[in-house]
């Protein structure tokens, strides 16, 4: 309260107290009055004095009487701009009696503006609206309205100059990008007057969910220097999830994601890439920023180096009864299994020697190296193939020297020279240098039997072998042969003496007959004399 009301309150108070005596009194009018700030009113005095009283106004406001009449006078108060109270007061008999009257001014306020939002509220969580305006009277008549567009969401008093209105909303989904503003309201309308409202600019709230729990991270705990692996990191039930931003990192190198969102999940991708030299722990990070808040996984992911151990063996390709080394080397910290080699504290190398035989022609000499890196145990392999010269062989088992067949079946030839190089094999027939036909037989004939020197070449030298082959052949059939061939002889020769003897009849006959007629002609004419 202003130093300058504190007189005219105390008359009032006095006034209230004592009423003049003799029944005189002071009346004002309007006793009370409402009027906009800086507006006029019109105020009488009047006294119920029977004789002529002394009138008079008491204030501090700007006053000119307009008016007076019989024990009366009309003052008119301008520009008023605060709350006031009033005292008229008369003279009547000497005796002094007053009467009060309180002039209320309302205007609206000079501002109303809503603070502004967090640039994120998080889902669930309480948001404070505030409202501060400045100005405005009557307080008393003065609300403030909240308001989610135009929903109404609270109202309250105004309190304080200038005052701060507060109020609370849980915010949810709905709420990102809603306009929320506040308004005042003035309501006159009890005196006659209006409602009068002066509203906020209104202000977009953006509200954000990101669920308590860190991104799952699918990602290998250790990667082979030289070698690319996929890490994928991903989040549920973030809103709006296309605002959420992805930092993906292996140690202090940003990755660059590939970013896939499906409903209210997001999944970022990128592959993991370590080079020579990079060996070590990294950690992998992947954060998922939404709002101004973060969640963040981690995880060790541990480069290393691995080349599959050397595998050697001293010569690739040795003659038979050499002496092989065979030696399996792998970096320091793995430990390695060389197939064949003698149980042998475990270690990085391995080696043994081996009297290479024909047998280990062929064979195959792997070696295993494990290195432990983080916890996960890797394998490496290396395998070496080793080739002996040998043979050429020719032995009972490759090509058995005797073989004893009947004609006419079908049989198979067996022989087959070993060795490497492989030889060269040739089985020819002594007496004629006839080939042996190696292989299916479909009909055995007499004419195979014999015996066959078989040879086999390789660089490595020669060798040779005999095969004897014996075909039985049954007589019983041949015997049919020469009786038939006996007959047909017999019946030959019959033939043949039948045709020489009809013959030789024939011709005696003939022989005969010209005898005859010599005979007959020698009678008929005389015989010359020689
Ligand atoms: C003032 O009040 C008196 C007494 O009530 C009345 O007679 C007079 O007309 C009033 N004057 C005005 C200007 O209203
Ligand atoms: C408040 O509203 C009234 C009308 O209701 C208007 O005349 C006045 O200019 C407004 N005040 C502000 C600060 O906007
Ligand atoms: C997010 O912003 C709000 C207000 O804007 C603040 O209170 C809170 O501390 C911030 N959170 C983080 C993690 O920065
Ligand atoms: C939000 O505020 C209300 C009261 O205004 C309270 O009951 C509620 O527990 C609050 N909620 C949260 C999540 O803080
Ligand atoms: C205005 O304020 C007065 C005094 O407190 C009160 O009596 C009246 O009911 C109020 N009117 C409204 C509409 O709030
Ligand atoms: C909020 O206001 C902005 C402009 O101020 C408008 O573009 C947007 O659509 C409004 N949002 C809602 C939900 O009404
Ligand atoms: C390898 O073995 C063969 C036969 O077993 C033997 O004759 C030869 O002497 C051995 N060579 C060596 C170097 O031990
Ligand atoms: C294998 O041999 C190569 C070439 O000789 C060498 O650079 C490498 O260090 C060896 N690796 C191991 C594990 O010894
Ligand atoms: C290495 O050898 C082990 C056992 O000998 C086998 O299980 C594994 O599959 C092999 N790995 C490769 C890459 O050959
Ligand atoms: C071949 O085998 C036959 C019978 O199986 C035998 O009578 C003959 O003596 C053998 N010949 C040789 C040279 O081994
Ligand atoms: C076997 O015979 C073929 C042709 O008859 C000949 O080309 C080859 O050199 C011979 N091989 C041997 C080992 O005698
Ligand atoms: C020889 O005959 C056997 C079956 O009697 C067959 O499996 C094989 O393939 C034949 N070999 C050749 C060279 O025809």
């Amino acid at each position: 309260m202003a130093p300058g009301d504190a007189l005219p309150a105390l008359l009032a108070l006095l006034g209230a107290l004592l009423p003049g005596p003799g029944g005189a009194q002071t009346s004002v009018f309007p006793t009370e009055a409402t009027l906009p700030r800086g507006g006029s009113v019109q105020i009488n005095c009047s006294s119920s004095c029977d004789q002529q009283a002394s009138l008079g106004l008491e204030t501090d406001l700007d006053k000119t009487e307009v008016a007076r009449g019989n024990n009366w006078k009309a003052y008119e108060l301008s520009n008023v701009r605060k709350d006031s109270n009033l005292i008229c007061f008369s003279v009547c008999g000497g005796e002094q009696t007053m009467a009060a009257a309180s002039l209320t001014v309302y205007w609206c306020p000079d501002q109303v503006e809503l603070a502004p939002l967090p640039s994120w509220q998080p889902v669930g969580e309480n948001l404070t609206l505030r409202c501060q305006v400045a100005g405005g009277a009557p307080r008393a008549n003065l609300t403030v309205v909240f308001l989610r567009g135009e929903e109404e969401l609270d109202r309250q008093p105004v309190v304080g100059e200038p005052a701060e209105v507060a109020a609370t909303v849980l915010v949810a989904r709905r709420d990102h990008g809603a306009n929320f503003s506040c308004r005042t309201e003035l309501d006159l309308r009890p005196l006659g007057l209006e409602l009068f409202e002066n509203t906020s600019a209104p202000r977009q709230l953006r509200a954000f969910a990101l669920p308590p729990t860190g991104p799952r991270l699918d990602a290998p705990r250790v990667l082979e220097t030289g070698t690319r692996r996929a890490a994928v990191c991903s989040l549920d039930r973030l809103f709006p999830v296309a605002e959420a931003q992805v930092h993906l990192a292996l140690g202090d190198r940003r990755l660059a994601p590939t970013i896939a969102t499906h409903g209210d999940s997001l999944s970022a991708q990128a592959l993991l890439r370590a080079k020579a030299g990079e060996e070590g722990s990294r950690q992998l990070t992947c954060a998922v920023t939404l709002g101004n808040r973060s969640r963040e996984t981690r995880q060790t992911v541990t480069l290393y180096s691995f080349p599959a151990p050397n595998l050697t063996l001293s010569e690739p390709e040795v003659s038979e009864g050499t002496e092989v080394v065979v030696e399996c080397q792998a970096q320091a910290e793995a430990v390695v299994t060389l197939s064949g080699a003698p149980a042998g504290p475990p270690g990085p190398r391995a080696q043994f020697l081996l009297n290479a035989s024909a047998e280990d022609n062929g064979r195959s000499f792997s070696c295993s190296a494990a290195l432990e890196v983080a916890g996960q145990v890797l394998q490496k392999n290396r395998t070496r193939e080793l080739r002996v010269l040998y043979g050429p062989w020719l032995d009972e088992r490759d090509c058995p020297g005797n073989w004893t067949w009947k004609e006419g079946t079908k049989q198979t030839l067996r022989c087959r020279a070993r060795g490497n190089p492989p030889p060269d094999l040739n089985c020819s027939r002594e007496k004629d240098g006839a080939l042996l036909p190696i292989g299916n037989l479909s009909h055995v004939t007499r004419s195979l039997s014999g015996t066959y020197v078989c040879r086999a070449v390789s660089s490595r030298g020669q060798l040779t072998r005999e095969v004897l082959v014996t075909v039985l052949y049954s007589d019983h059939q041949n015997l049919v042969a020469i009786v038939v061939v006996t007959i047909l002889v017999i019946l030959g020769v019959a033939g043949t003496a039948a045709y020489l003897y009809n013959r030789q009849r024939k011709i005696k006959k003939y022989k005969l007959q010209e005898a005859q007629k010599a005979a007959t002609m020698k009678l008929n004419t005389p015989a010359t004399p020689p």
